[in-house]
């Protein structure tokens, strides 16, 4: 891989316990209680995160929660205001950009509008004198990898927004970092290039198997890209996992409702068990959610998916134990041809949504119609 990352001697401070994941792996890249202050605005408040060598991860949050900051500092463009950086081990905090060994795409590409695809993506290994038959290798190497070949004597302007894209990340790659980072580097792209780019940046981050932290607001965009993603909401961390992990598991109600629907509920506990709780709704239904350490009070919030959960006429269905079952009555329906959407309200009044799949003998439901809610007591995350 690339040059090492000269420190000298100020800073060889191990990997600290808030820089472990939970698996306890200590990471590759790691923020360690990482706060950033404009004066007296807090832009990211003790962040830890530990970014694991290879992996591809997503920053996901609203517009404004610290996801280019964050970036920033990991990239040397700006100086945490107190916590610290660490790169295998190794403080790299204080270091500028072009000592660490960590490359940035940036949202505008800033390629060189003179200058052809082979020359753009030479430039910084010719300012580093590095031997041109090096170059020719390297460069070689990454415009094959992002798909140029056929582009190389072309300038910047006569290229698409995609393949303008595909120079920048060879520009990036081509100095074979450790880590690369990423800002929001296809949200200039129309929708269809965009979903095209994503399956083919998580392919070339595969090939080059180069850590990516990539920043975007689209929770679609993080879960099909990522390996793991890093929810942020407020310059904090939410939660960290895998897509599967943050959608099924959500720990906050931020998580569960940023990252797509999701019916939230609130009960008393009653009692629990090993895997559940039992839980009282409002309309004195009873049903299972599953246990989690936590639990202050006697009120228990939990979530549903629209898509967990089953519509059918009341009393129609064989359950096993650890089916909930509650009553309600259609109050909207609406028919999307592969999908039903329904509004059920219970009996307290809580609304309830319910996105069917509609089978080749599915029924629908008409509003007005008393139905029968299910949903498997697992499929429902507590917070
Ligand atoms: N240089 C700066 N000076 C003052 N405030 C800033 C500066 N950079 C970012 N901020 C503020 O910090 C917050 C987080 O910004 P940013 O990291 O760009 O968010 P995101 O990338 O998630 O949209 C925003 O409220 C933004 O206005
Ligand atoms: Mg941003």
């Amino acid at each position: 891989m690339g040059a090492q990352v000269d420190v000298g001697n100020e800073s060889t401070s191990r990997v600290a316990a808030g820089a472990t994941d939970h698996d306890g792996r200590s990471g590759h890249l790691a923020l360690e209680n990482v706060t950033k202050r404009f004066s007296d605005f807090v832009a990211v408040e003790n962040l830890d995160l530990a970014i694991r060598s290879g992996e591809f991860i997503s920053l996901l949050g609203p517009s404004g929660c610290g996801k280019t900051t964050t970036l920033r500092m990991l990239g040397g463009f700006e100086e945490p205001t107190s916590g610290r950086i660490l790169l295998d081990g190794v403080e790299i905090t204080g270091l500028p950009p072009y000592r660490r060994d960590i490359n940035t795409v940036f949202q505008s590409y800033a390629l060189f509008p003179h200058l052809d695809v082979w020359e753009n993506i030479a430039y910084g290994l010719k300012r580093k004198k590095i031997a041109s038959s090096e170059i020719n290798t390297r460069a070689g190497e990454v415009v094959e990898l992002v798909g140029l070949s056929q582009f190389t004597k072309r300038k910047p302007r006569e290229l698409s927004g995609g393949q303008q894209q595909r120079v920048a990340l060879a520009r990036a790659l081509v100095n074979r970092p450790k880590v690369l980072l990423l800002d929001e580097p296809l949200s200039a792209l129309d929708v269809k290039l965009r979903k095209q780019m994503q399956l083919e940046l998580k392919r070339i981050q595969r090939d080059v198997g180069v850590s990516f932290v990539f920043v975007t607001h689209d929770q679609e965009e993080a879960m099909t890209m990522s390996d793991r993603v890093a929810v942020m909401s407020k310059g904090r961390l939410e939660q960290v996992g895998s897509p599967q992990e943050i959608y099924s598991r959500p720990e906050t109600e931020f998580v569960a409702t940023f990252l797509g629907a999701a019916n939230l509920l609130r009960g008393t506990f009653i009692s629990s068990s090993a895997e559940f709780w039992k839980v009282k709704l409002a309309n004195s239904s009873e049903i299972l959610v599953p246990a989690t350490g936590k639990r202050d009070g006697v009120e228990v919030i939990f979530g549903v998916r629209p898509e967990k959960i089953s519509i059918s006429k009341p009393g129609e269905r064989r359950l096993a134990d650890t089916t909930n079952r509650i009553a309600g009555r259609v109050s909207q329906a609406v028919f999307f041809g592969v999908a039903s959407q329904y509004q059920v309200v219970l009996t307290d009044g809580t609304e309830v949504s319910v996105y069917q799949q509609n089978f080749a003998d599915g029924v629908s439901h008409v509003a007005g119609e008393e139905v029968e809610l299910c949903w498997q007591a697992d499929a429902a995350f507590t917070l």
